[in-house]
């Protein structure tokens, strides 16, 4: 299997796309670290995993609390080592223009979606660098490439990841330790319920959008759950530094 003896620490997996990235690892062999804030639902996810014959844990943890990261990395490494860490937790925010978004919202999409990822690969470098290998797999956005009208904040995080991710690959490289991002278009989940619940006409919204893409369909959270388990695995051992868009193909036309 594609992972096989490894661990894997994967942030915000109680649902949608980090939910299924523990559960495409857990069936390519990994051991699976769940956390996230959402306890109950965390907890399902691992307990899940573990009844279909994986191997799952749950630890809390908020993104945004450096030293819980750093406890719950240090703990896992400890006990089995980290081969991958997936940054995956992250936040979007009501629509508004750059002046509209005011200084409280922007403050808390930034803390999560950029010091949360930036936590996550603080905790995870030194055990990493140390062992000699490892990958981090950021989840990006089309955000990441696009600057999304009414999602300055979002935006703005989004493609911090993306340059982070870079600037982590070029860093840690030496030590043998690779950093990509995944760039997610729409997706089928709770985060998306969310913005089309803000809409006016939520059924017309959904139709509206996947019509823009060429598949004419949003994403699934296991098509970005297997880009992220490409960029986990070894078969992407020489790729590093990369935002692997997954979009159906909307950001080329
Ligand atoms: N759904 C999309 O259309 C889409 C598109 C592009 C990128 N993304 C990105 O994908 C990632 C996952 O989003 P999703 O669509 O699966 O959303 P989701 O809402 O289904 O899942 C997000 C998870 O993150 C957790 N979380 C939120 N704040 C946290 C914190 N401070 N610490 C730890 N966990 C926290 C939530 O409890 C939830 O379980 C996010 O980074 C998001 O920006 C999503």
């Amino acid at each position: 299997m594609r992972l096989d003896n490894k661990t894997v620490v994967i942030t915000g997996a109680a649902s949608g796309i980090g939910q299924a990235t523990a559960e495409r690892c857990a069936e390519e062999g990994a051991r699976v670290i769940v956390t996230d804030i959402d306890t109950e639902g965390g907890q399902a996810v691992a307990e899940a995993i573990e009844e279909d014959g994986g191997e799952a844990e749950f630890h809390e943890l908020d993104v945004t609390d450096s030293d819980r990261f750093q406890a719950v990395v240090d703990e896992v490494a400890d006990a089995y080592g980290l081969d991958v860490m997936v940054n995956n937790a992250g936040t979007g925010h009501p629509g508004g223009s750059l002046e509209e978004i005011d200084e409280e919202m922007r403050d808390f999409v930034i803390d999560i979606n950029i010091k949360g990822v930036w936590n996550g690969c603080d905790a995870a470098l030194p055990h990493m660098k140390e062992q000699g290998s490892g990958a981090i797999v950021n989840v990006g956005s089309l955000a990441s490439i696009l600057g999304l009208p009414k999602q300055a904040a979002y935006s703005t995080s989004k493609a911090a990841v993306l340059n982070m991710t870079r600037t982590v690959a070029a860093e840690a490289g030496p030590y043998g330790v690779r950093a990509n991002a995944v760039c997610p278009g729409f997706t089928e989940t709770q985060m998306l319920e969310g913005y089309l619940a803000q809409q006016e006409d939520p059924e017309a919204a959904r139709e509206e959008m996947a019509a823009d893409y060429p598949l004419k369909r949003l994403g699934k959270p296991d098509e970005i759950a297997d880009a992220i388990l490409f960029l986990a695995s070894d078969e992407s051992s020489f790729v590093s530094g990369h935002g692997l868009v997954v979009d159906g193909g909307f950001s080329t036309c």
